[in-house]
């Protein structure tokens, strides 16, 4: 008989050996004062520098006072799915919330961006006669799961790479359906799609296109719609996927799209259909976060002079990270050994939390602390984390850029 536990074991310990091991710092942020943490398995207080709740709305008061008063004024959960007894008037709000600031005639929120890929990609390839998926080749896992479950024809082209998304168009027939999924700001390398230009192939070829805007939703634009609002396009995706749990700092996902894709999705996608709905106090404190940020750029504008800062005094010093165009700053240590050890020493000796980047979710070799400056870091913690990681840098003998004179 199999030794099922030990079997669990070893496949663990080959993971422990290769420095790809994944452990939790278990942490308690303190509510108004991001982005301080206590550290419950280790000692002390931390500054956190790898969060997605990119702007600190997870603390804010506006934010924190519309949680509250949903949750007096409607009790816990949803009670049940949207078709049975869960569909709750601030589900309908949020919603709304969200196809405006999209410029959209309709919005369906999902329990999280990951389910909102998996199901409505899912959905869409699968249902749409002979639909074929053109994918970027970095696309997340959620969305690859999607189209993966849809079964539906897969062709992955070169990550951000124009001529080879025109070549593998112009190698499908003319009449066949066609979908082009990709996101606007990649989260491990920070690079931005030229989504502009992926949207013309998409009308040459007859193409839908579906934007993950997971990354950028609340953190580029006017009113925080992302890179495709920034860029003036908004009116030429089809499908805008994003997320309630990153920048706006609460939990959820959801597609903004037209009143009949929405319908579409709602009525045949079993990830909506299947599943409890979110709170009503988790949907009112989204849209009281997506409301603000709709009105107020201050957070935007902190968080963007911060990663500057960042960028800056890395360079002062000669560590390297990529250059990119974004507020994630991925520092590259290429090892996964040193970049868990440099991790765990910048918990345990210095208070700062920086998550290790390692293979799956990148490739081997390009291994990297994933830094995420927000607008409530102050110049102390920049300075702070910037002084440990070039202690750090010397004592792991990892290489540095040259320094401009
Ligand atoms: C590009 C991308 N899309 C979707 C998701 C899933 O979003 P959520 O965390 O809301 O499930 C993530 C999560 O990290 C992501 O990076």
């Amino acid at each position: 008989m199999m030794d099922y536990n030990g079997f669990f074991r070893a496949e663990l310990d080959t993971l422990r050996e290769d420095g790809n091991y994944r452990t939790f710092a278990e942490l308690e942020r303190h509510c108004g004062n991001f982005p301080n943490a206590s550290w419950h398995n280790g000692a002390g207080d931390v500054k956190i520098w790898c969060s997605n709740d990119y702007l600190g709305m997870g603390q804010h008061p506006t934010v924190l006072a519309a949680m509250h008063e949903a949750l007096d004024r409607c009790g816990a959960g949803a009670g049940g799915t949207r078709n049975i007894s869960g569909n709750t008037h601030d589900h309908a709000l949020l919603e709304a919330e969200i196809a405006d600031l999209h410029n959209k005639d309709a919005a369906l929120l999902f329990t999280s961006g990951y389910v909102a890929n998996w199901s409505a990609l899912g959905t869409l390839a699968a249902r749409i006669p002979d639909c074929v998926v053109l994918s970027d080749a970095l696309n997340h896992a959620s969305m690859i799961e999607g189209i993966r479950h849809s079964r539906a024809g897969k062709v992955i082209w070169k990550h951000n790479d124009l001529e080879d998304l025109e070549r593998k168009l112009a190698e499908l027939p003319d009449g066949q359906p066609k979908l082009i999924a990709f996101e606007s700001v990649y989260s491990m390398d920070g690079d931005i799609a030229p989504i502009r230009e992926i949207c013309d192939l998409a009308d040459r070829y007859g193409a839908m296109t579906y934007l993950d805007e997971v990354h950028a939703v609340g953190l580029y634009g006017a009113r925080g719609a992302g890179i495709a609002e920034r860029d003036g396009v908004m009116d030429r995706i089809t499908v805008v996927e994003g997320t309630l749990g990153k920048a706006f700092g609460v939990v959820g996902g959801y597609i903004a799209a037209s009143a009949e894709l929405c319908d579409f999705v709602r009525s045949f996608a079993s990830g909506f259909i299947f599943t409890t709905a979110l709170p009503p106090s988790v949907a009112a404190g989204a849209a009281a976060s997506i409301r603000h940020l709709k009105c107020s750029s201050e957070e935007r504008r902190r968080q963007q002079e911060n990663v500057a800062a960042v960028r800056r005094r890395l360079d002062e010093i000669g560590l390297p990270h990529l250059d990119n165009p974004s507020h994630i700053i991925p520092v590259m240590v290429g090892d996964p050994v040193k970049c868990k050890f440099i991790s765990d020493v910048l918990l345990k000796d210095h208070g700062i939390y920086i998550q290790p980047i390692n293979y799956p979710t990148v490739p081997k070799g390009s291994e990297r602390l994933r830094i995420t400056p927000s607008p409530v870091h102050s110049q102390e913690d920049i300075a702070h984390l910037v002084t440990a990681l070039e202690s750090l840098w010397t004592r792991c003998e990892l290489a540095r850029r040259p320094v401009a004179a």
